[in-house]
């Protein structure tokens, strides 16, 4: 709390005191803040590869091979600012006890939000009806070019699971990275 100011009394030394306080307030906080950015922001960039990023952990994952959905979060710096915000979001799933398999939820047809739907065993596309197996590949008649774009994950350290995020150009049938 702010120093009251003295009743009739030196209004400069008032200034001073208050100054002190919020000083060390600021101070105080800047620990609390990076902790916080450090937390939201394991990525880790590498110019040509996308960001690699723990994702989860493998016990959140079930046995059965059912895709989870998770953000990626990344801190975006600048000259003047530093923000923290989301930069796009996978589908990860467990092929194997210890093997796992993630894509960029980005529809590759045009860029919507593909979803999975447990009862088609598949990812669909709420847009233009793409359809695409639970191991991301594209059905016949499916207006997208190429399968859902998979992304390199592993395991690490006994159970991190890392995946290197990268968004691709959509409406080609290569996948082209997005610079
Ligand atoms: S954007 Fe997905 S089918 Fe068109």
């Amino acid at each position: 709390m702010p120093p009251e100011p003295p009743p009739g009394g030196d209004r400069r030394d008032f200034v001073k005191k208050s100054c002190a306080v919020c000083i060390g307030g600021a101070l105080g906080a800047v620990p609390a803040l990076a902790g916080v950015v450090v937390f939201l922001d394991p990525l880790r960039r590498n110019a040509d590869a996308g960001l690699l990023a723990q994702i989860t952990t493998l016990d959140s994952l079930p046995d059965d091979g059912t895709p989870v959905l998770f953000p990626v979060i990344a801190t975006r710096t600048d000259a003047w600012n530093k923000a923290v915000a989301p930069i796009g979001a996978v589908y990860v799933r467990r092929v194997r006890p210890d093997q796992v398999q993630a894509f960029n939820i980005t529809c590759p047809h045009a860029g919507c939000a593909v979803e999975f739907q447990a009862e088609k065993e598949g990812f669909i596309c709420p847009c233009h009806n793409s359809l695409f197996s639970v191991s991301g590949k594209r059905s016949g008649d499916s207006p997208a070019a190429r399968d859902l774009d998979e992304l390199p994950a592993e395991i690490r350290n006994h159970g991190e699971v890392w995946v290197r995020f990268q968004n691709f150009k959509t409406g080609k049938a290569e996948k082209i990275a997005q610079s």
